[in-house]
């Protein structure tokens, strides 16, 4: 007899509830799955992330850690029960006016947090806010704006409302905001047909290693749970999907061989707890281990396996960028410098973990998922399934992160395989285990450079050579190998270059796409050399970098002359005082300094918008129907970083309207146009100017059919638009046009592809059409005997064209020096170590210093009212930047990242060991 699951009474958001089911189920899944409250999120299932974060009897807990049973008869809060009477309380709305929240998906955890703290302590201070908010991580933001919405909490309003022809510039809160503060924002995890069977796969626990499959029939009999069981054999189209149409290299489920430890093999469907009771060890996999190729030096080792057949040497692919004469530029130097650099596999670590869900009907499939790169996935899909691209649906949900990470197929295949082959609705959402150990990594790199430069401190060489690690599969390892060469000598100019780059296969997780493509990797050793020449010639590192800063007409190393919005020199200038000042404090301050060490250090960086030298288009639309409402068709997916309000307020600029008139869908594949990904820090720039493009396209035609002026002024009206020319009126009758497949009955539409150049043999063209460029500043700590660093302070000078929204300008700063100083100091992904985020360390409230922004406006002239992108500039900078102070403070130059303790601790006593310090 099967025993009916408890019935456990409580309160939730005020209301009596009774949930049934066994009491050990996690408050989180209660929520989620029985009652419908979505707006608590789960990032981790294991009390690390506090993205579940509830308040239980008004106290902070995490709601994946509590058990039904512990519940009973008490008051549950969550993030719906904020909100009164429909208008947001008065901590939501402080969030929405400091855009303290860019995915949202750890905002509902933020916010009951911060509620926590607030009730007992109405007016805390900033200490306070961070320590009682601690608890809760966030991967976009780099907590300042949270900080500062919590101590905001008295103050009014949702932000700027900027009339008509004004929001671009405006701080115009996020128009996806409110609804990710209420927690009805729907992400992945958060909705899916209620018949949907859940989906798990089988992950390879080896990193290399044959395998068979045996009789399966046992296993299903053992779960009449257990609907379908799918393996390589399954996939109806091609078992191989990549990032590139040619070199289609990683399987869907591995076939007989895996090539890295966590490598799905078979899928597992079926009701979710037949699915999750069901033991690896149950499913009979006989498994063959092999020796895996580990890292880079056994990927190159003469003689090492292979780990894809048709790649010599391991290498996938190999970039170059040469000019000039490189022997003449070394022998015209005054001063070399050179050094060797490695660098750590780093995790995305978004908070919200791959999800989604599928549905077949018909010859058409519907995959709904959190995604970067809604078109890419249609494509990816269709191509596995051997099914026409058109018969494929892909609605991005609400992105809760992704800085790259989601540019990769992952779940959507598994979702679309098993809908499309069983004709059933199925889910998937990974556990952080599973995200962790199957999805991409930032590449690890091995690199050595050497630069020289005359007695006036003026480069005349740079010789780079960098390995990267690209894992088992391809990925988007050649295009990290196009990009690093191109920007290897930093944002300098350098008369003679050689750089070179190979992508190398390994047993490990692929690398792909991580916010810089390899960029930042090669940050380390450009800014470390300019450092070392400074020293050697007797400059100023600042001054130093001045000298050699690219600025407009200046050629870069692909021999390319930037026309326009080059604003590095500007950045640096802005830098100055506050570099002069801060330097000389800390060299004060170690002027009696016993184990604490103060240091300042700079980055630099600059940045191609957009695809490497390749067709990078967007196409936005806008259209208006019968009644009036606007509507933006962007197909720019908004990760957090805000293209959902960019786009809007270009649109609104271009069209000559209030940008709270238009509504927006965002990359629904059947509904909106091709905008490419949300990768490269293109949106802004790329999709931006389409989005400009299509307001004007619009208003051009409003005009035209108005037969009014170019400066006629456009209001919307109720079925309506009247047009003001010169004191005249004029109306257009919408109701009495004729609606298109979307509704609407007018329509413009915007296309925009950035001038490029395929480069020739050397490396020499046009790689992008624009560049973003940055100069940091870090101050730090060193505590000499534990080996730690503590990041004081950040100022961060940034050119991006045109700001069109400082919020989301400055959010995207912080979030990406957030990530920067992770890198630096703390991130180090290692298979089957460090699986979950209490053995993965991203930073804390506590890590991220007081962040000062400097936005410069060098205007793009192809930009949207000269705008480029600010995504990946802004991560760049921090750990050069972290890693020239740590030299400031105690005389070494770090060379390996993360600068852990334990390793700073060790060159400290290294160093000291070598001059005969007796202290070492
Ligand atoms: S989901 Fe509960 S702490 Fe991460
Ligand atoms: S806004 Fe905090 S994780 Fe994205």
């Amino acid at each position: 007899m099967k025993l009916e699951a408890p019935s456990v009474s409580f309160a939730v958001n005020g209301r009596p509830v009774d949930a049934q089911a066994p009491l050990l189920t996690r408050l989180s899944v209660v929520l989620r799955e029985e009652l419908g409250l979505t707006g608590t999120k789960i990032g981790c299932d294991a009390g690390d992330c506090g993205a579940c974060t509830v308040l239980l009897d008004g106290e902070q807990v995490c709601a994946c850690m509590i058990a039904l049973g512990q519940v009973a008869g008490r008051a549950v809060t969550t993030v719906e029960g904020l909100a009164r009477n429909g208008s947001l309380s008065p901590l939501q709305a402080a969030f929405q006016r400091h855009g303290a929240a860019q995915c949202g998906i750890c905002t509902p955890g933020m916010l009951m947090a911060a509620q926590d703290l607030l009730t007992r302590n109405p007016a805390p201070a900033e200490a306070e806010v961070m320590d009682a908010l601690g608890g809760v991580l966030c991967r976009c933001t780099g907590y300042r704006k949270i900080v500062e919405a919590v101590l905001d909490v008295a103050g009014s309003g949702l932000g700027e409302t900027p009339a008509a022809g004004e929001a671009v510039g405006a701080r115009l809160a996020k128009v996806d905001g409110v609804q990710k503060l209420t927690g009805a924002e729907v992400y992945g995890a958060d909705r899916a047909p209620a018949d949907a069977l859940w989906i798990r796969a089988l992950r390879s626990p080896h990193a290399r290693a044959r395998f068979s499959i045996g009789d399966l029939g046992p296993l299903r009999a053992a779960h009449p749970g257990l609907v379908a069981l799918l393996t390589a054999r399954d996939v109806p189209g091609s078992n191989a999907f990549g990032i590139y149409p040619v070199g289609k290299d990683q399987p869907v489920l591995a076939a007989d061989e895996v090539r890295f430890r966590g490598e799905a093999v078979l899928l597992l469907i079926g009701d979710r707890n037949s699915i999750e009771s069901i033991r690896d060890a149950e499913v009979p996999i006989d498994w063959q281990p092999l020796d895996p190729v580990q890292g880079l030096d056994a990927a190159l080792a003469k003689g090492a396996p292979l780990v894809q057949a048709e790649k010599p040497g391991n290498i996938l692919t190999e970039g170059l960028v040469r000019k000039g004469d490189l022997a003449a530029g070394f022998a015209a130097a005054d001063f070399v410098a050179e050094g060797a650099w490695e660098t750590s596999c780093v995790e995305h670590a978004y908070i919200e973990p791959e999800a989604g869900w599928a549905r077949r009907e018909g010859d058409r499939l519907t995959v709904a998922v959190t995604t970067q790169t809604p078109y890419m996935d249609r494509d990816e899909i269709a191509h596995i399934l051997g099914i026409e691209k058109s018969q494929v649906r892909l609605i991005p949900t609400a992105c809760g992160g992704g800085f790259g990470g989601k540019l990769d197929a992952s779940v959507q295949l598994l979702l679309g395989l098993a809908a499309w082959t069983l004709d059933r609705p199925v889910r998937c959402s990974y556990s952080r285990p599973e995200s962790l150990a199957s999805t991409t990594k930032r590449h690890p790199a091995k690199i050595t450079a050497r630069a020289g430069c005359d007695a006036e401190g003026r480069l005349t060489a740079f010789e780079f050579d960098g390995d990267f690690d690209t894992g088992a599969y391809a990925s988007w390892g050649p295009t990290v190998a196009d990009r690093v060469p191109i920007h290897a000598t930093g944002p300098y100019v350098v008369p003679n270059v050689c750089n070179r780059s190979r992508a190398v296969h390994s047993n490990g997780p692929p690398s792909g796409a991580f916010r810089g493509f390899g960029v930042p990797q090669c940050a380390f050793a450009h800014e470390a050399l300019c450092d070392e020449l400074a020293a050697r010639c007797g400059l100023d590192p600042l001054e130093f970098r001045l000298r050699n800063a690219i600025r407009k007409g200046d050629s870069t190393a692909t021999g390319q002359v930037l026309e326009a919005s080059a604003g590095l020199a500007d950045c640096l200038e802005a830098l100055k005082p506050r570099w002069t000042d801060a330097r000389r404090a800390a060299e004060t301050f170690n002027d009696d300094a016993g184990v604490l060490r103060r240091g300042v250090g700079l980055g630099c960086m600059w940045y191609g918008c957009g695809n490497t030298s390749i067709s990078n288009p967007s196409t936005l639309r806008v259209g208006i129907d019968r009644e009036g409402r606007l509507t933006l068709y962007n197909g720019a997916v908004d990760m957090g970083q805000g293209a959902n309000t960019i786009m809007v307020q270009i649109c609104a600029d271009a069209l000559g309207v209030a940008a709270d008139r238009i509504v927006y869908v965002m990359g629904d594949t059947d509904l909106t146009p091709d905008a490419g990904k949300s990768s490269a820090s293109r949106q802004t720039f790329v999709s931006g100017r389409a989005a400009q493009l299509a307001g004007e396209d619009l208003r051009a035609k409003i005009l035209r059919l108005g037969n009014v002026g170019d400066d006629a002024v456009i209001e919307l009206g109720e079925g309506e638009i009247l047009l003001r020319d010169a004191g005249a009126e004029r109306r257009i009758d919408l109701t009495a046009l004729t609606p298109d497949d979307l509704g609407d009955v007018l329509s413009g539409e915007g296309h925009f592809d950035p001038p490029t150049q395929p480069l020739d043999e050397n490396g020499q063209g046009v790689p992008y059409a624009t560049y973003g460029f940055a100069a940091q500043l870090a101050e730090i700590e060193v505590d000499t005997e534990l080996g730690t660093i503590k990041v004081r302070r950040i100022v961060a000078a940034h050119d991006v064209g045109r700001v069109i929204n400082p919020i989301q300008v400055e959010g995207q700063i912080h979030g990406g020096i957030a990530q920067g100083l992770g890198m630096a100091l703390m991130e180090e992904y290692l298979p089957g170590v460090t699986e979950n985020l209490h053995d993965y360390l991203i930073p804390t409230f506590g890590d991220l210093p007081p962040i000062e922004t400097i936005l410069i406006e060098d205007p793009e002239p192809l930009g949207p009212y000269g705008a480029k992108g600010i995504g990946e500039p802004a991560l760049i900078p921090t750990a050069p930047a972290i890693f020239g102070a740590v030299h400031q403070a105690t005389g070494l130059r770090l060379r390996f990242a993360p600068a852990t303790p334990y390793r700073v601790r060790a060159a400290i006593r290294a160093a000291r060991r070598e001059k005969g310090d007796g202290h070492a």
